[in-house]
């Protein structure tokens, strides 16, 4: 199970695509419609997709999956009583799969058969997604249902999220425990330190500084330099993610505190608190979908 991309529907997508191309460092994949596709150097055919639109929503975000992990999917996302809907993929890359709504309306699409494209080289380019947080009413309801309904396990609590894997990375999604349902960030794995820092630099020549950052986190260790985008959501520049073996022991808040006044390994970054929870709460999930029985595949494009 991987994380690949996510697919947002905003005003202004053209802009958005023009920002993410030309200052932040992607490239562009495809523009079908009023959709613009976005990849990063790895083997994802897209990583973002933009979808104009008169409101800002997170349509869905997706995984890819092999197909007997999406039959024991269904079955543990049925047993759960989750919403749900077999779909067919029209972004690039194509597959099947199911999509998923879990307890505060976040819609997770898992795909099968979805293809990879050849890797890119290009200056700077993010690699792939990382991970994708969410803001959450409940989180730790949420951090317990995504452990029954999709098998994923918690890899530690913090104050403030609930951190999740899918895989050997630490996260691939979060939790935050903010009284809200929203998107929080969408963090994009860079190739290395000096590529962040060098993203924060790109950034700094438009002059935009990071809303957080630059520092290292503590669940994960990863460097990490947020901003909020000219087109509402927080997105991050970001190392790797730590990989934890199979046994790794769930952190409580307890074994993540920090000395007053840090809020990162290094103790050096400053946060714009009021200025991130804005962004944070600017894209909220889709609600116009029908669930449906996930025996049935149809060509609607969820
Ligand atoms: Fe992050």
């Amino acid at each position: 199970m991987k994380l690949r991309s996510i697919e947002l529907s905003l005003p202004g997508a053209a802009e958005a695509a023009t920002f993410l191309t030309d200052i932040w460092g992607m490239a562009p994949a495809s523009v079908e419609g009023a959709t613009h596709y976005l990849r990063g150097s790895g083997s994802f055919p897209y990583l973002i997709a933009l979808a104009e639109s008169v409101d800002c929503y997170v349509r869905s975000t997706t995984f890819v999956c092999t197909a007997d992990r999406l039959e024991q999917l269904k079955a543990s996302v049925s047993a759960a009583g989750l919403n749900a809907a077999s779909v067919v993929s029209h972004d690039p890359g194509g597959g099947y799969g199911i999509i998923v709504e879990l307890a505060e309306g976040e819609l997770l699409r898992f795909l099968v058969d979805a293809q990879e494209v050849a890797p890119i080289e290009g200056a700077d380019l993010p690699v792939k997604l990382t991970h994708v947080v969410f803001n959450s009413i409940d989180a730790e309801r949420t951090g317990h249902l995504v452990e029954d309904a999709l098998g994923f396990r918690v890899s530690d609590r913090t104050k403030g999220m609930v951190f999740v894997r899918c895989n050997d990375s630490h996260h691939s999604t979060a939790f935050a425990r903010a009284g809200i349902s929203s998107l929080n960030h969408i963090a994009f794995e860079m190739e290395d330190l000096d590529a962040v820092m060098r993203g924060i630099g790109r950034l700094r020549d438009q002059d935009m500084a990071p809303a957080w950052g630059p520092g290292r986190h503590g669940p994960g260790a990863n460097v990490f330099a947020y901003f909020i985008a000219p087109f509402g959501p927080v997105i991050e520049f970001s190392t790797a993610v730590n990989k934890v073996p199979d046994d790794y022991p769930v952190g409580a808040p307890e074994d993540w505190t920090w000395p007053a006044r840090r809020i990162d390994q290094w103790g050096i970054s400053t946060k714009d608190f009021d200025g991130l929870r804005a962004a944070e709460e600017k894209f909220r999930h889709r609600r116009d979908w029908e669930p449906q029985s996930l025996d049935v595949l149809t060509e609607e494009n969820i």
